[in-house]
Parts: structure tokens; C-alpha cells; sequence
């Protein structure tokens, strides 16, 4: 393992936000969202939000990320807090996902949508996981701005929104 992931594994998150800011920016979609809903999270990391999105929903989170050491730290705190059973990580690229059509019913990313580019990072992901999203499912992305506050966007099937 190279230097710089080396001195990034053990950090509890790899982006900013806290549990209560994912409960926060969840409890903005929960209206919308059926009963154990089936959430892909992408660009999870270790999985500090995969685990808030698998506890406080009841549903079941696929988790995406292409550095293995995360899915690991993942799965091993999945296994600690009783929930291995909703979360599934999976190794892949999220400018490459294969997923079934409608398979989710929120697509989550926090703290990664700048891989794709912020500003045009929603648009991007709702395009590649179009197929995968239930109609009317919603993508829920935050990111960091000026150091200090977590911004949330979400898009619907139909309509892009700021919140
Ligand atoms: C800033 S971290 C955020 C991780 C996590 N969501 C959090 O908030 O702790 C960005 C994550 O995206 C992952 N990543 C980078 N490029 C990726 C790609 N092309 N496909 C999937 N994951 C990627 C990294 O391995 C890293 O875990």
C-alpha cells in the first residue's frame, strides 16, 4: 500500500460531515422514500454514512468505492453494529456502474461528487445511474464550501433542484 493511503487508513470518514449532518440531509428525502428503501451510496469510503443511511433507514445500502482497504473498514463496522445484512460493498468505479434497472430508490454520494466535478457531478451521476433509479428516486449529494458548511443538492428523475 502506498505512502498516501497508508496515512489515511484507521480516519474514521474521508470526507467532511458528521452522522447528524447525514441524518440531516436524510431526513430532507425520507418523505419521499418507501419503506426499507434500497439506497446505493457511491464513493463510500470506510462507510461512517453507509452505516447512519443502513441504521436510520431500515433499508438496505450498496456501497461503492474502488479502494478496497475502505470496503473493508466498512464491512468490519457493518459486522460491529449488527448490519451486515443491509450493506453490501461493492470494489467498482462510479464512472462505471452496473446495477439492475430501478434497483434503488435514492443514490447517495457524500462528500465524492467532486470526482465528478461538482457542479456538473449530480447530472453525471443521475445520467449513469438513470437506468438503475426507480422513476422519481432521488439523488442526494453534499460537499463541502468555504471550509466550514455541508451543501446539499438533490435531483429527482424529473427535475433538478436546489435545496
Ligand atoms: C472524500 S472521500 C469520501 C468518502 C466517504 N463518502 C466519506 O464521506 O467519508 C471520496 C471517496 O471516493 C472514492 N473514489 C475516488 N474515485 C472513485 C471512483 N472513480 N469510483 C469510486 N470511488 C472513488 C475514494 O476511494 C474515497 O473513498
Amino acid at each position: 500500500m502506498s505512502r498516501f493511503w497508508r496515512l489515511r487508513s484507521g480516519l474514521p470518514r474521508e470526507g467532511p460531515g458528521s452522522d447528524e449532518s447525514t441524518r440531516k440531509a436524510l431526513q430532507s428525502v425520507a418523505a419521499s422514500l418507501p419503506e426499507a428503501p434500497r439506497i446505493l451510496d457511491v464513493g463510500c469510503g470506510p462507510g461512517m454514512q453507509t452505516l447512519v443511511l443502513a441504521r436510520e433507514t431500515g433499508g438496505h445500502v450498496t456501497a461503492v468505492d474502488r479502494h478496497q482497504p475502505f470496503l473493508d473498514e466498512l464491512n468490519r463496522r457493518g459486522a460491529r453494529d449488527g448490519l451486515t445484512d443491509r450493506i453490501t460493498a461493492v470494489n467498482a468505479s462510479m464512472s462505471a456502474l452496473d446495477f439492475p434497472d430501478g434497483g434503488f430508490d435514492l443514490i447517495w454520494s457524500e462528500g465524492a461528487i467532486y470526482i465528478m466535478g461538482f457542479a456538473g457531478g449530480p447530472d453525471t451521476l443521475r445520467s449513469l445511474t438513470s437506468s438503475c433509479l426507480r422513476p422519481l428516486g432521488g439523488i442526494t449529494t453534499t460537499h463541502r464550501s468555504n471550509g466550514v458548511s455541508t451543501r446539499q443538492r438533490r435531483t429527482s428523475s424529473d427535475d433538478a433542484t436546489d435545496e
